[in-house]
This record gives C-alpha cells, sequence and structure tokens, in this order.
C-alpha cells in the first residue's frame, strides 16, 4: 500500500469518527470498519491470494479501499454494493484519489436484489450491510462461490441477535471452517477448504 493510501485512509478514519459523532440519522452515517478489523481482512485475502471479492456494505468506500489494495497485488477485482447513492458518491471520489477506482464496480441498490443478479465467481465476500439479509444473500451466493470460499461478516459480536441467522445459515453447512475472531466489533470468518479453482 502506497503512503499515499496510507495517509487517505487516516483521514478516512478521522472523518468517519467525527462525522458518526455529530451526525443522528443511522442512515447517513460511514459505520466504517475498525482499523484493527480492516488489517485483520486484508491480511486473510492477501494470505488467501484472493483475486475476486464482493462486499456488501460499500458506506463511503473505507473498506472498499482495503480490499482493493488487497486484490492489486494479484490483478484482482472488487464488485461493493450500496443502496445508498450519496454514500456510492463518495466511495467513488475516495477509490479514485486511492488509484483504485478501475479495480472496483460499485452496484447501487439492494444487497439481496443484486446478490441475485451478479454473474462472476467470487473467491472472497465481506458482509458488511443490514445483517439480517445476510442469511438470503448467503443462500444466492453459494453456486457463486469459489470452491476455496472465505466468507468474512462484521459485527459479530456487537450485533449478536442481528447476526445469529447467518452464523446459524452459515454453520449450517459443515464444509465451511468457522471462526470468531474478537477483534473491533467482531469479524466471524468461514472458509471452505476446497480445491482452489486456479
Ligand atoms: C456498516 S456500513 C458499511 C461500512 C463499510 N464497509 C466500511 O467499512 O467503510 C453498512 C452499509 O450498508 C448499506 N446497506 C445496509 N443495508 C443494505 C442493503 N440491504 N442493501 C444495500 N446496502 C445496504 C448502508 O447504506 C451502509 O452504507
Amino acid at each position: 500500500m502506497t503512503p499515499q493510501v496510507r495517509s487517505l485512509l487516516g483521514r478516512l478514519e478521522r472523518f468517519g469518527r467525527e462525522h458518526d459523532a455529530a451526525e443522528t440519522a443511522h442512515a447517513k452515517k460511514m459505520l466504517n470498519l475498525d482499523r484493527e478489523t480492516a488489517e485483520l481482512v486484508a491480511l486473510f485475502l492477501q494470505l488467501g491470494r484472493r483475486r475476486s471479492v464482493l462486499e456488501i456494505g460499500t458506506s463511503n468506500g473505507y473498506s472498499t479501499i482495503w480490499l482493493a489494495a488487497s486484490v492489486e497485488a494479484f490483478d484482482g477485482f472488487v464488485v461493493s454494493i450500496d443502496r445508498s447513492p450519496e454514500k456510492h458518491a463518495m466511495a467513488r471520489a475516495n477509490l479514485s484519489e486511492a488509484g483504485l477506482l478501475d479495480r472496483v464496480t460499485l452496484l447501487t441498490g439492494e444487497g439481496t436484489e443484486l446478490v441475485a443478479s451478479l454473474t462472476q465467481t467470487f473467491e472472497a465476500v465481506f458482509f458488511d450491510a443490514d445483517r439480517t439479509s445476510a442469511p438470503e444473500q448467503f443462500r444466492a451466493l453459494l453456486p457463486k462461490l469459489a470452491p476455496d470460499a472465505l466468507l468474512l461478516a462484521d459485527n459479530v459480536l456487537s450485533h449478536p441477535a442481528e447476526v445469529a441467522g447467518y452464523v446459524a445459515e452459515v454453520e449450517g453447512h459443515s464444509e465451511f471452517l468457522t471462526a470468531t475472531l474478537h477483534v473491533g466489533k467482531g469479524l466471524h470468518v468461514a472458509y471452505r477448504p476446497g480445491r482452489p479453482a486456479r
């Protein structure tokens, strides 16, 4: 990651903290990933040499920058979904400043509908939108996942009741190895140790 991208991430962290403290409408908050969770997500993606990543919940692109910077080394791509056109406009500007916009496709709309329309195969998925639609999204994504898929979901410790449906759905598929990591707001990790497609 270049010093310019690191500096942008630092600025976005400060902006997110200050903005969210002042903003009362939940839908307008940035709700960015905690730094240590972002670092761990990036580590997982790079250790696993992930090249195709789906994110559900872009916000202003803070986490998307981490994802795009992670796949860059493997010439990969990111598809990121959010229902908010305003947040996607911010994400586009931030990704452009990071020099990573050409690695990312931003899809604006409802997560579950957009997931159903995707035609790509994904080696990793990061769930960070409304937690209640994640089980349905997971089911729709199953045929679109690489054999050795990696699934990451934030907020398992901060919102356990809301994430419970997703965790139960994924853990009901015994082919996935799973763990809950006590980092940030809690990161659920699921990995299907299938033969890599490449
Ligand atoms: C926690 S924030 C994402 C934060 C972002 N990943 C980051 O770390 O910078 C959740 C985002 O998901 C979006 N969202 C929530 N439910 C959604 C849904 N059902 N479909 C599409 N977007 C959704 C919200 O607009 C919000 O921007």
